[in-house]
Formats: structure tokens, C-alpha cells, sequence
């Protein structure tokens, strides 16, 4: 652990959290002799790769603090909340969880109820939790969560409702992670964002850039392999920006190859780049370690310039066409994936023709699509809007089924070659038992293998394909 980045919460502050765990846990230790059952922990993730990252950090403390970890909702002694903000629709979900989860608390006085993330950064947010939903014992914001072991403690201890949203920008190192598996992991190398896109609440919730410092960001990269794991995913808003902030001369592809230099057979991914700061650099690094998978999420929003102007994505459609095509240049095999606004307000059924031309033209193995959300507090909720709902229903559903259709292309080609792959897990599918991810990360599913393959690689032979996996079999 490195005191020397100025963002870094002190070694000291870290540390009397700790001891804000060690409380709580004798405080655990009491209730589970008094009442001779264990004590539980639940937790409920909404959002994107960084929330599941952050879930991951409080599970881990809360096992600091003497709580084990329950998919039963009902054994709960602590239910967390990971909320997200980033669409109506996910905040929505969030309250409606929680008014349920009221029944849980009436059955039973004594359990906690936490809420954190993004939502409830926002102040209006942690005003009508505070009003409407008495039950919630616990909120805090992602400035505060590095705090959470005091901030549970004053709940737990005074018997009182905590909510919290202060604090600034910051890196709290050296915090417990509790991982789900032992094959897959991700791993921040840097909180926040600075690109205000105008449509987008992240930069408002989640603070400005600051990027890890490599030598932490090594350490952890290097414990992960150590303990085997096979397939890392390294985590930014925008990873391209990585070491802005630090000005040691290491840019996102220097830290890249860093990594990528380690012994052993693993895959790096990353998630998100942005066109704008996305490098050539970028892409021959990528072109040059076999330890780094041939998978690009790039999002583009919108193919037509005057819609991304508006959108102050800071590139042209040009410029984005140029990055893919020189990526697609120097890796055979790309997988490209990429995210996509529809409907964004004054967006034209011209302008959005443009994006239908741009998802042909590039071909993209998978596209996340989503219809635009009015997000009070940025710039794009001031735009007046003449697009009905059912406008852009209907573009949506163009979209959706020129990607299928592009999707059902890629999977089909696939059919009779033979590919490397990672055993996941046992999947769903009965004829084909095991489920697999291409380097590009698709789905397949396969025979051929047992659970002693699990977390190994493999050569496969696709067999059989249709618009959203693909199946196979295992070949030794
Ligand atoms: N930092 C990443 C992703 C952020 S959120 C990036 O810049 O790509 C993930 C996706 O949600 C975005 O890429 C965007 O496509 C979508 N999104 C963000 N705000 C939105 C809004 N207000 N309405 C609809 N989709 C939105
Ligand atoms: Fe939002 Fe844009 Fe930042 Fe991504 S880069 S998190 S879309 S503001
Ligand atoms: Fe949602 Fe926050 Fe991620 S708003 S998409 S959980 S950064």
C-alpha cells in the first residue's frame, strides 16, 4: 500500500476503520452467543462492473466484521443496497425493492437495511429515503463508503438512522474484497469521471477522475494471479484517461503492458474506453500480448456528429470509424462491443438513421442499446424534446433487429472452427453442460468436459450457433 498519491485516504483513516470492524465483530460475537445463530449478510447489486467491484469491497468488510454471506434474504441479519442512477428505470427497480423489503424489517426489528451508490448520492434521492422509507437504517453515498465500518457502527451502536452523503474525491486502499469465484475478477485501477457527457448522472454521483497508483494496481493484478485467477477485468468510467492525474508518464497502455508482461496463462479485459482518449498505442498494445483478449467496448452513442456534439462526446463519427478500423487492422478476430443512446432529445429520424449506418458498417458482435432517460441535473434534461415515446420505440426496435441480425451473422461464421476457451461454470443447457466464454467474452455453451475443467482452458469446436450463443464441444 502507497501513501504517496494525494488522493489516497492516510494509512491512519484506513486503519481506524478497521477498528470500527474489530467493534462491530465483538459486537457479533455477543448477539451469536446470546442468541446461538450466526449472523448474516444479504447484498443487492444494481448498476454497472464498478458497483459489483464496490459491492465486493463492503461483502469483504462485512466478513471483517464477523457476518456471513446469504443468498436468503429472509436469514439476514444486514441487507446492502448497491443502488444505480444511471436510468429512470434502474432507480425505479431500487425503490421498489426497498418498499418490499419493509415486510422483512416488521418480521424482524433487529435487521439493518443499508442503502449505497449512486442514487443515493444524489441528495434528492437520500431526502425521499430519509422521508418515505423509515425502514432504512443506513445510507451513504460513494464518497462515503470507505467509512462504512464507522458509519454501521454509529447505527448499530446509538440505535439511530445514519445517512451520509459528504466526502470527496478520494482512493481508500487496502479495504477487504470479498470476490464471487475464483476464475473471474475485476479490478478499479480509477474512480470517477470527467467528461460530463451531457445526457450522462455518473460524473455527478461518482466524483472527478483519480486513477490508482500503478504500483497498488500491480499488486493486486499480481495476488490475483497468484491465487488463479484467469480472466481480470480492469475497471474505469473511461480507462483511457488512466494516470491523468498522476503525471508519472504511465498512460493506460503503458499500465496495460505492465500487466500484461506477468507469467502465466490469463486474460486482461478492460472496461470503458472512450473513443476520445482511445489510442492507436492502445490497440497495438492489445495486438501485442496474448495475455490481453481481443474484446474492444468501444461505445459510440450516436453516429451522426451533431447528435454526439450535443451529447459533448468529443469525437466525430470519422474519428471513431478510424480507431475501429485501424483495431480491426492489427486483430484478426476483434470481438467489438459497444453502447448506443436512442432517442436522444432533438435526435432526428435522419440522425438516427446515421447510427443504423455506423452498427452496419462496423458490424459489432454485441450492442447494449438503450432508449435516453431524462436525468435531472445535467444539461441534456434543459433540451426540449419532440420525440414521442413511440418514435423511439420504433427506432430502438430497427436497431435491435439490425443487430440480431449482425449478431446471428457473427455466430453462424463461428460454426466448424476450433477456439481456446475458459470453463466457467456448469451452464443451464442439458444437452451442452458447460458454460464457456470465447477470449472475445461470448457465450458458448459445450460437452465434453468435466467440473475438474472448471477454471482451465480448452480447444473447442463450435457446433452449432444461433442468434445469441453458440454451442460446442470440448477436443483433446
Ligand atoms: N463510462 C461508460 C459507461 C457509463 S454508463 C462510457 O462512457 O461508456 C453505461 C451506458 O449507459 C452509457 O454508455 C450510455 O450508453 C448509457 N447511458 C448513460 N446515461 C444514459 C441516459 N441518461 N439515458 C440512457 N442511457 C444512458
Ligand atoms: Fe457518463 Fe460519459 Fe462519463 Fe461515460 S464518459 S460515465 S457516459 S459522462
Ligand atoms: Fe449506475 Fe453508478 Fe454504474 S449510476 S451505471 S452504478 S457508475
Amino acid at each position: 500500500m502507497s501513501e504517496n498519491n494525494e488522493k489516497n485516504v492516510s494509512i491512519e483513516d484506513v486503519q481506524k476503520q478497521k477498528e470500527y470492524s474489530e467493534m462491530i465483530k465483538r459486537i457479533n460475537q455477543n448477539r451469536v452467543i446470546e442468541t446461538g445463530r450466526q449472523m448474516f449478510a444479504y447484498a443487492d447489486t444494481y448498476g454497472c462492473q464498478q458497483n459489483v467491484a464496490d459491492t465486493q469491497k463492503i461483502m469483504g468488510t462485512l466478513f471483517d466484521m464477523g457476518y456471513n454471506l446469504t443468498e436468503e434474504i429472509a436469514k439476514a441479519d444486514i441487507i446492502v443496497v448497491n443502488t444505480c442512477a444511471v436510468r429512470e428505470h434502474a432507480e425505479e427497480k431500487v425503490l421498489g425493492i426497498i418498499g418490499e423489503y419493509k415486510h422483512l424489517k416488521d418480521k424482524n426489528p433487529n435487521l439493518t437495511i443499508a442503502l449505497c451508490g449512486c442514487m443515493v448520492q444524489q441528495e434528492h434521492m437520500a431526502e425521499r429515503v430519509r422521508k418515505s422509507y423509515k425502514h432504512v437504517d443506513l445510507l451513504f453515498g460513494t464518497n462515503a463508503s470507505w467509512r462504512f465500518p464507522e458509519l454501521l457502527y454509529n447505527t448499530l451502536e446509538k440505535n439511530q438512522r445514519v445517512f451520509d452523503i459528504s466526502g470527496d474525491d478520494s482512493i481508500a486502499e487496502g479495504v477487504s474484497i470479498h470476490r464471487d469465484g475464483k476464475i473471474k475478477a475485476f479490478l478499479s485501477i480509477m474512480y470517477g469521471c470527467n467528461n460530463f457527457c451531457s445526457y450522462c448522472i455518473v460524473p455527478y454521483v461518482r466524483g472527478r477522475e483519480r486513477s490508482r497508483l500503478p504500483e497498488d494496481i500491480v499488486q493486486e493484478f499480481k495476488e490475483l494471479i497468484e491465487n488463479g485467477y484467469k480472466d481480470i477485468t480492469l475497471l474505469g468510467q473511461n480507462v483511457n484517461s488512466y494516470g491523468k492525474d498522476l503525471n508519472l508518464g504511465v498512460d493506460f497502455s503503458d499500465l496495460l503492458e505492465i500487466l500484461a508482461k506477468n507469467e502465466g496463462e490469463y486474460k486482461i479485459r478492460f472496461m470503458t474506453s472512450h473513443p476520445k482518449d482511445a489510442t492507436f498505442k492502445l490497440i497495438d498494445t492489445m495486438a501485442k500480448y496474448e495475455s490481453i483478449a481481443k474484446q474492444l467496448h468501444l461505445p459510440f452513442q450516436s453516429g451522426d456528429n451533431r447528435v454526439l456534439e450535443a451529447m459533448n462526446r468529443g469525437y466525430t463519427r470519422e474519428k471513431y470509424l478510424d480507431l475501429i478500423n485501424y483495431a480491426k487492422s492489427k486483430i484478426s478476430d476483434l470481438v467489438i462491443t459497444s453502447d448506443v443512446i436512442v432517442g436522444f432529445p432533438t435526435e432526428t429520424d435522419e440522425e438516427f438513421e446515421n447510427t443504423l449506418k455506423l452498427v452496419e458498417e462496423v458490424g459489432f458482435n454485441a450492442l447494449f442499446t438503450f432508449i435516453y432517460s431524462k436525468r435531472s441535473g445535467t444539461p441534456a434534461a434543459e433540451i426540449g424534446d419532440h420525440a414521442t415515446k413511440e418514435q423511439k420505440q420504433v427506432r430502438f426496435d430497427k436497431l435491435l433487429n439490425l443487430q440480431n441480425n449482425i449478431a446471428l451473422e457473427h455466430n453462424l461464421s463461428m460454426i466448424g472452427k476450433i477456439i481456446r476457451v475458459l470453463v466457467e461454470e456448469n451452464g443451464r443447457n442439458r444437452e451442452y453442460p458447460y458454460s464457456v466464454r470465447t477470449e472475445g467474452g461470448r457465450l458458448v455453451n459445450i460437452l465434453g468436459v468435466d467440473d475438474s475443467h472448471i477454471g482451465s482452458y480448452v480447444d473447442i469446436v463450435i457446433e452449432k450457433a444461433n442468434m445469441r450463443s453458440m454451442s460446442g464441444k470440448a477436443i483433446f
